[in-house]
This record gives C-alpha cells, sequence and structure tokens, in this order.
C-alpha cells in the first residue's frame, strides 16, 4: 500500500503513496466528526515529538492525530531540551532512541535533519520541517484540501505566489501537485525564485497578474525571513504587499470559484489582505482539518510498515 518506511520528503513517494494518503485521510476525517474522537489503532505505540523550530499547526495537528489514534506522545522543544546545554542532535536523538519509540516526528533548522536521523534509529521518521527542504505532510494536507474543494488535482492550475525559494512548502508543493498531474505557476520576487526552478516542470510567470489568470488555486507564501540570512531581497513590506499581495482585484484575474490557500502562519495585509483571507474563497482552516487527517494517515501507514532488518 505504501511504500516508504519513513515520511522524509514528497520527491520519494509515488503518485500511488501520495493517492494511498489522500484516500485514507479521507477516511479519517470522520473520526473528528465523533462526539467520541478517539479509536484505539496506535494502542502501545510511542510517538516523539521533538520540534527544534516554532510550530503551532504542524505540532499540534500531530498531538492531536497522536490522541485521536490513542498513541503515546512525548514532546520536545529545543527551549525544554539539553541541545540548551550543548548536547548534539545525534545524542539527543539517540537517547530518544534508547526509549524505544515507534515515530519520531522531526521539525529542524537545518534541511536534511530528518534524513540523518533516520539512518541512526529503529523508529519511523516523519520530517515535520527542515530548513528549505521539506515539509511533506504540508504537501500532503494541501493537496487533500484541494481535493476535497476542487476534485482530483489532474490539470488544475495552480497559482503559487511570494518567497518560493525559502520556502519548504514550496519545494514539496511542487512536487505533489506535480505528481498528481497540475499545472503550477510560480510568481515572486526575482530574488526568491530558485534558479532553474523550471526543471521542477513548473512555470515562472513575469507578473502576479499572470500568475492568477485563470487559476483554479491561488496559494500564498510568507516570506521566510528567518532563511534569508539578514539579506535584503526586497524593497520593503509595503512595496511588497503592492506588488504581489492579493486583493479582491487581484484574485479576480482566476477563475470565479478558485480558492486561496496559505500554510500560515499568515501576515494579514502583506501575502492577502485581511478581506481575502477572510473571505469565502480562502480555504485556510480547511487545510488546518485536513492537517490533522493526513496526519492520522501518515502514522497509520508507516506504522503498518516492516520492521528494520
Ligand atoms: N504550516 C506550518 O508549518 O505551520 P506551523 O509553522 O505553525 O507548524
Amino acid at each position: 500500500m505504501f511504500s516508504q518506511r519513513h515520511l522524509l520528503d514528497i520527491e520519494s513517494l509515488s503518485r500511488e503513496d501520495i493517492v494511498t494518503v489522500l484516500d485514507l485521510a479521507e477516511r479519517f476525517r470522520e473520526i473528528s466528526e465523533r462526539p467520541i474522537k478517539k479509536v484505539p489503532t496506535l494502542r502501545g505505540k510511542t510517538v516523539v515529538n521533538l520540534f527544534m523550530e516554532p510550530s503551532t499547526r504542524t505540532r499540534s495537528s500531530f498531538e492531536v492525530a497522536e490522541k485521536r489514534m490513542s498513541a503515546d506522545s512525548l514532546n520536545f522543544s529545543a527551549s525544554g531540551s539539553a541541545t540548551k546545554k550543548g548536547e548534539t542532535l545525534l545524542d539527543t536523538v539517540r537517547n530518544l532512541q534508547a526509549m524505544a519509540p515507534d515515530f519520531i516526528v522531526i521539525r529542524h533548522a537545518y534541511a536534511g535533519a530528518p534524513h540523518f536521523i533516520a539512518r541512526h534509529v529503529d523508529a519511523a521518521v516523519i520530517n515535520a520541517g527542515d530548513g528549505a527542504h521539506a515539509h511533506p505532510t504540508q504537501a500532503l494536507l494541501d493537496c487533500a484540501t484541494i481535493r476535497e474543494h476542487k476534485g482530483p488535482l489532474d490539470g488544475l492550475e495552480i497559482a503559487i505566489v511570494g518567497d518560493i525559494a525559502h520556502s519548504r512548502v514550496a519545494r514539496s508543493d511542487i512536487f505533489a501537485f506535480t505528481k498528481l498531474g497540475a499545472n503550477v505557476r510560480l510568481s515572486g520576487p526575482r530574488t526568491m525564485i530558485p534558479r532553474h526552478v523550471e526543471a521542477l516542470g513548473v512555470r515562472v510567470e513575469p507578473t502576479v497578474e499572470a500568475a492568477l489568470e485563470g487559476a483554479d488555486v491561488v496559494m500564498t507564501l510568507r516570506i521566510q525571513a528567518e532563511r534569508q540570512g539578514g539579506l535584503c531581497l526586497f524593497p520593503s513590506t509595503r512595496e511588497y504587499a503592492r506588488t504581489f499581495g492579493i486583493n479582491h482585484q487581484r484574485l479576480a484575474l482566476a477563475k470565479p470559484d478558485a480558492i486561496v490557500m496559505h500554510p500560515g502562519p499568515i501576515n494579514r495585509g502583506v501575502e492577502m489582505t485581511p478581506e481575502v483571507a477572510d473571505s469565502e474563497r480562502s480555504v485556510i482552516l480547511s487545510q488546518v482539518t485536513h492537517g490533522v487527517a493526513v496526519r492520522m494517515a501518515v502514522l497509520f501507514l508507516l506504522a503498518g510498515s516492516p520492521p528494520v532488518e
């Protein structure tokens, strides 16, 4: 059913793997609508949530998913862990592994940290975001949201607007959307569009208006200042909002039933106006709801993977 032992990125997944997660997540959504939102599926399994970077949505939805499946969760953050006393990441995970967890969910500022950990532990490792590299569960929940609102992704026109170069969400979304047959257009300041990104099968548009023209889905991204190394990549937030911010006038260029997405956190008035963020076209909170079901599906599928040889 699912070819992976870990979930480290979207590149490693086949289209069938992605569809398997999405189909299962669709079934798991119903659990969150029951009066008693709990099933015994992962009883006796232990999940370590190791978040070395801040998170609201990913961290809480993993925890909710684990609790709804009756797994035992342990939560660590950078500030509350011994990394503050100089312990290396490898020593931290070796010590956690000594407690025999079944899963390690990790968010880390360094790209590749989850892959590194996966080589050193028996637990199934789930990447909850590593540097500017990957955020696979975000891409899966974005696909689930689009599928609910627009049907299969095949042939859909998806515009991604913003800081593409520093966004792990953009990278994972591009791989997921194109594997599912969507056409992806990008727009943002030239300094925030990776060189040769067209090699991933996407189109870079000269203006945000061109990117939005006829789009089925408009995905906007936050400016990832924490990963820009202090560089000044655009003149001012005000100019960014004026040139790339999504307002009702720009949204009118997309299809009349186009949906608006954002992985969060939103900077209102920068990536989009508050009116767009709160409009009927916005499915931003639907993305969060899908996040729980998708993470339940990922935990379920990885729990069924074969033991380490
Ligand atoms: N989308 C996302 O990763 O949000 P958090 O940083 O709040 O987890």
